[in-house]
C-alpha cells in the first residue's frame, strides 16, 4: 500500500461524536450512502464532483441526541475516503458501516470527506441534531427549518488543486461562492408572521463569509452545539468550518427577498444569493442586494465578542450550560501557537511554531497504542513560537487527561485564520489585535464565553481558547483552511493517563489496518 493510504488512517473524530459500540436503549437510524464521481456544473461549466447517493451537496442527516447512526458507506471513487466522524478510511470499491452515537449534542453540524481535498469536490452535507423530547429549548418551536451550506468553490477538481499544491504553488482565488451547490436560484418559502430556523454552515475551504437576509434581521440561537444569548443581527460572519443557527421572523410585506452570502476580507468580493419567498408572493426580490461588511476586521471582532453562551439554557442534557464554572478551574499550561507561511525545499508550506507538519509513515495513533518509538517525540513543538526558520516535522503536544489548557493562536499574517480541534469543544475567551501578552488575560470573558469547535483568528491578531482535555487520544488541532492544513498548519495533542479504559478512549478498531512500523510489532 502506498504511503498516502497510511496517512488517511486515524484522523480523529469530530468533536463529540462518539464511535462507541451502539447503545441499545436509544433509537437506531440506518443509512446507505454510495459515494461516486459525477458531473456537476455549479458555476455553469461541467466539472467532476463527488456525490453521495447522486446528490451534491450530500443528503441531510437529521437525528436526535443519543441516536445510534448506522451508515453503510460504499466507496465507488478511485481514492480512499474518510468521513469526518470516523477513523477508518474506506478503500476504493469497498464498503464500511460506521456506527456512532450523537452523544450529548444538540445543534447544527456538517459532515464531509476529510482527506486529500475531497471537500473541494463535494461529499459534504448538513448534520442536524435535534433535542430529545425531554429537553426544553430556549426559544419557541419554529414553523420550519432550512439548511444553507455556503462555501467558496473552484472550477478545477480536487485532483487538479492537489497537484498544484504538491508542485509547491499556491491556489488562485476561488472562482465562486455557492449556497447548497449553486451561486443563485434556490428558494425557501415561508408564511408571513411565522418564524423559521435557518442552519447556516461555512463548508468552504478558504474564505470567511457574511450572511444576511434583505429586509430582515436574524436572531442567533446556537453555534456548533451551544445555545447562545439570543442577540439580533443585521448580518453574521461565519468562518471556514463554523456553523450557526438563527431564527428569522417573516414580518415584512408579502414579496420575495434576497438571502445573500458574500466573502469577507477578500478582493474581489464573491456573492451567492438565494431567495426567501413569502407564500402568496408575486413580486420577485428587488435589487440592489443588501450590502454587507467586506474588509472590516474590527466590525467582525466586535461581533465575535457578542456571541456568548446562555448560561441558563439547557444543553443536550437537562442542566444549564453555565453549570460548569470554567473561571474557577486552574490553567495548568499556556501554549502560544503562531502560524507562518514559508518555503521549504522551494515549495510553499505553512508552519506552526516553526514546524510544518508531515504525517509519519506509521500512523500516530497506532505508534502511540503499540508503544513504537521513533515515530514522534512528545513536545518536539515548543509551547511558544521559537526563532529560526521552519522545518518539516511531526508535532505532538503531550498533555495529561483532564488538563485545563490555555491556547493562544497568534496570527502575524495578513489573512484571517480558522482553527479546529477534534475531540473537544472549547471556550473562546478572547480576541484582540497585535501581539498577545499575559496582560491580555484581563480582557478575557471568564463568565459566558461561547463553547464551539472552530475559532477564527483575525489578521495580525490573536484569539484565545480554554479547553478541558477530557478525552484520551491523539487529537488533531488544525487549520480549517484546507490549503494550510494540507501544507502543514496542523499538529496533534496527545491526551493521556496511565490507565487503559474504554470509557476515555475509543479502542483501536479490530480491523485497523496495521501499517508502517506497526505492521512489524
Ligand atoms: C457492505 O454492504 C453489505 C450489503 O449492503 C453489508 O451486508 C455489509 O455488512 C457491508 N460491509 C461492511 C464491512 O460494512
Ligand atoms: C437563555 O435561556 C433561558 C432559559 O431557557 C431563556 O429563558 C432566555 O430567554 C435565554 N436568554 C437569552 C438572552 O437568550
Ligand atoms: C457583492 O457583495 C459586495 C458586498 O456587499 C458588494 O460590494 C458587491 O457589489 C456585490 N456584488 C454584486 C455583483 O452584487
Ligand atoms: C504501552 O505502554 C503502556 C505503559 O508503559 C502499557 O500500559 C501498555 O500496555 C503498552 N501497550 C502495548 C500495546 O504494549
Amino acid at each position: 500500500m502506498s504511503r498516502s493510504i497510511f496517512l488517511l488512517i486515524f484522523l480523529a473524530t469530530l468533536a463529540g461524536f462518539t464511535a462507541l459500540p451502539a447503545n441499545s436503549e436509544d433509537p437506531y437510524r440506518y443509512f446507505t450512502w454510495v459515494v461516486t464521481y459525477g458531473k456537476i456544473s455549479p458555476l455553469g461549466q461541467p466539472q467532476q464532483g463527488i456525490l453521495i447517493n447522486g446528490q451534491f451537496p450530500g443528503p441531510t442527516l437529521d437525528c436526535v441526541t443519543n441516536d445510534n447512526i448506522i451508515v453503510n458507506v460504499v466507496n465507488k471513487i478511485d481514492e480512499f475516503i474518510l468521513i469526518t466522524w470516523n477513523q477508518l478510511p474506506i478503500p476504493p470499491n469497498t464498503n464500511w458501516t460506521y456506527k456512532m452515537q450523537t452523544k450529548d449534542q444538540i445543534g447544527t453540524f456538517t459532515y464531509f470527506l476529510s482527506t486529500t481535498f475531497h471537500r473541494a469536490a463535494g461529499g459534504f452535507g448538513a448534520f442536524n441534531i435535534n433535542q430529545r423530547s425531554v429537553i426544553s429549548i430556549p426559544y419557541p418551536a419554529p414553523s420550519g427549518e432550512f439548511n444553507l451550506l455556503v462555501g467558496d468553490w473552484y472550477k478545477a477538481n480536487h485532483k487538479g488543486l492537489r497537484k498544484r499544491l504538491d508542485s509547491g504553488k499556491a491556489l488562485p482565488f476561488p472562482n465562486g461562492l455557492l449556497i447548497n451547490g449553486a451561486p443563485q436560484g434556490m428558494r425557501f418559502t415561508g408564511q408571513k408572521g411565522k418564524t423559521y430556523k435557518f442552519r447556516v454552515s461555512n463548508v468552504g475551504i478558504d474564505t470567511s463569509i457574511n450572511f444576511r437576509i434583505q429586509g430582515h434581521t436574524v436572531t442567533l440561537i446556537e453555534v456548533e452545539g451551544s445555545h447562545t444569548q439570543q442577540e439580533v443581527y443585521e448580518s453574521l460572519d461565519i468562518h471556514v468550518g463554523q456553523s450557526v443557527t438563527v431564527l428569522v421572523t417573516l414580518n415584512r410585506e408579502v414579496k420575495d427577498y434576497f438571502i445573500v452570502a458574500s466573502t469577507r476580507f477578500t478582493k474581489p468580493v464573491l456573492n451567492a444569493t438565494t431567495v426567501l419567498c413569502y407564500e402568496g408572493s408575486t413580486a420577485p426580490p428587488s435589487l440592489p442586494l443588501p450590502v454587507g461588511p467586506t474588509c472590516h476586521v474590527h466590525w467582525s471582532m466586535k461581533q465575535a465578542r457578542t456571541i456568548r453562551l446562555n448560561l441558563t439554557a439547557n444543553a443536550a442534557r437537562p442542566n444549564p450550560q453555565g453549570s460548569y464554572r470554567y473561571k474557577l478551574i486552574p490553567i495548568v499550561r499556556t501554549i502560544v501557537l503562531a502560524n507562518t507561511e514559508t518555503q521549504i525545499n522551494n515549495k510553499l508550506r505553512y508552519a506552526v511554531n516553526g514546524i510544518s507538519y508531515v504525517d509519519p509513515e506509521t500512523p500516530l495513533k497506532l505508534a502511540d497504542y503499540f508503544n513504537i518509538s521513533g515515530v514522534f517525540t512528545l513536545n518536539s513543538i515548543k509551547d511558544y513560537p521559537p526563532p529560526g526558520s521552519p522545518l518539516l516535522g511531526t508535532s505532538v503536544i503531550g498533555t495529561n487527561l483532564h488538563d485545563f489548557v490555555e491556547i493562544v493562536f497568534q496570527n502575524n499574517e495578513k489573512y484571517v485564520q480558522s482553527w479546529h480541534l477534534d475531540g473537544s469543544s472549547f471556550y473562546v475567551v478572547g480576541f484582540g489585535s497585535g501581539q498577545w501578552t499575559k496582560d491580555m488575560r484581563r480582557r478575557y470573558n471568564m463568565d459566558d464565553a461561547i463553547v464551539r469547535h472552530t475559532v477564527q483568528v483575525y489578521p495580525r491578531s490573536w484569539s484565545t481558547i480554554l479547553v478541558s482535555l477530557d478525552k484520551k487520544g491523539m487529537w488533531n488541532l488544525r487549520s480549517a483552511i484546507w490549503v494550510r492544513r494540507y501544507l502543514g498548519q496542523q499538529l496533534y495533542i496527545r491526551v493521556w493517563n496511565d490507565e487503559t479504559s474504554l470509557y476515555t478512549e475509543n479502542d483501536i478498531p479490530t480491523n485497523a489496518l496495521l501499517c508502517g512500523k506497526a505492521k512489524l510489532s
